[in-house]
């Protein structure tokens, strides 16, 4: 293996691309992806999609969207690895190797399925109501996207720190029993990564409904910075920045001198319209090129598959002749 880090991480295709994601997730990873110390490997998770989706044709269009958000936003394929997982037909075979070794009370007590039996109970349900052995499995299909690759490092957000010490745990196990293949990876939790408020306010979330859509034309998404939930004081009126959700959007985005003068301009009185009207200019500077590009990769999907296919090809350069090794390791292998 090479000396340099392996960062990895996947995205779930069931949505479309918002600014929260943009300026939580996307961007720090592709200027990450620009350090020539580490190797970065990022996957459209679609089979993780189907646990939460059951629409064919929202998987299919958010892996057409995220894939092409990536590239208009500039991710260098050419050092990146970025692949869909679905086309590393390695991955869902690992999932079984380590499926064996997993034990099921792990399972028990992920966060996400617990919460689906709470939610049962507290409804007077059957305790399994409408939980699929993908949702139960999850976290074992997303050690298999790890250990596949070897990562050392994976980038996410806190709720996916459990599924981390998960792959840790059925690493370890599998090493025990097998040998020492798996390199136990780590989870990356970027405390710096400005959490974006949404339109109302909170956390920038689907599950709110309070996003704002990544590639909006120019008009709507001044529309929606407009719509931005602020207090009722008047222009003139010293404002405090720290409460406020257009602030924490602008900081999100600004350099540190554009925030320290938009900083004073809330001290002296900046009316709500005017600093909402800034905010728009610069994410709509930061983005207007960059929405050109994705106009133009989603009116041309042969050349998504293509920069896919690609990465597929390079992903599974590290992950067939892996695969062989762990199922060598386990006895699946010639009879001679
Ligand atoms: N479960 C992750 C999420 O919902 C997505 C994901 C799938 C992932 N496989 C992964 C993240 C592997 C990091 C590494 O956000």
């Amino acid at each position: 293996m090479s000396s340099k880090k392996r960062v990895l991480t996947g995205i779930t295709t069931t949505g479309t691309p918002h600014l929260g994601n943009y300026v939580g997730a996307i961007k720090p990873a592709i200027a990450a992806s620009r350090d020539g110390s580490t190797e970065s490997f990022y996957f459209l998770a679609d089979y993780h999609a189907l646990v939460k989706c059951e629409d064919p044709e929202r998987v299919q269009r958010s892996t057409l969207e995220i894939a092409a958000t990536w590239l208009a936003l500039g991710l260098d394929t050419g050092r990146a690895v970025f692949y869909r997982q679905s086309d590393v037909p390695e991955i869902p075979e690992l999932t079984w190797l380590l499926s064996c070794v997993t034990a099921k009370g792990l399972m028990n007590r992920a966060h996400a399925y617990k919460a689906a039996v709470d939610d049962n109970q507290l409804a007077g349900a059957d305790p399994d109501y409408g939980i699929t052995m993908g949702l139960f499995s999850y976290p074992v299909l997303m050690a298999a996207d790890i250990l596949m690759f070897n990562a050392e490092r994976v980038p996410v957000g806190k709720d996916q720190v459990q599924h981390l010490e998960m792959a840790r745990d059925i690493a370890q196990r599998f090493n025990h029993r097998y040998g020492e293949h798996f390199v136990l990876p780590e989870a990356v939790v970027d405390e710096h990564v400005a959490t974006l408020p949404g339109t109302d306010g909170r956390k920038m979330s689907k599950s709110y409904d309070n996003t704002v859509s990544l590639w909006l034309p120019e008009k709507q998404l001044r529309k929606a910075i407009m719509k931005i939930k602020t207090n009722s004081q008047e222009p003139g009126e010293p404002k405090d920045p720290d409460g406020a959700a257009v602030y924490a959007v602008y900081a999100a985005f600004a350099t540190p001198d554009q925030r320290r003068s938009m900083r004073q301009a809330f001290a002296d009185g900046i009316a709500w319209g005017e600093v909402k009207q800034q905010l728009f200019e610069m994410i709509n500077a930061e983005l207007g090129a960059a929405r050109e590009r994705y106009l133009a990769l989603m009116a041309d999907t042969d050349k998504v598959e293509h920069e896919l296919a690609r990465g597929a090809e390079r992903a599974r350069a590290i992950s067939r002749p892996f695969i062989e090794r762990l199922r060598a390791a386990v006895g699946i292998r010639p009879l001679a």
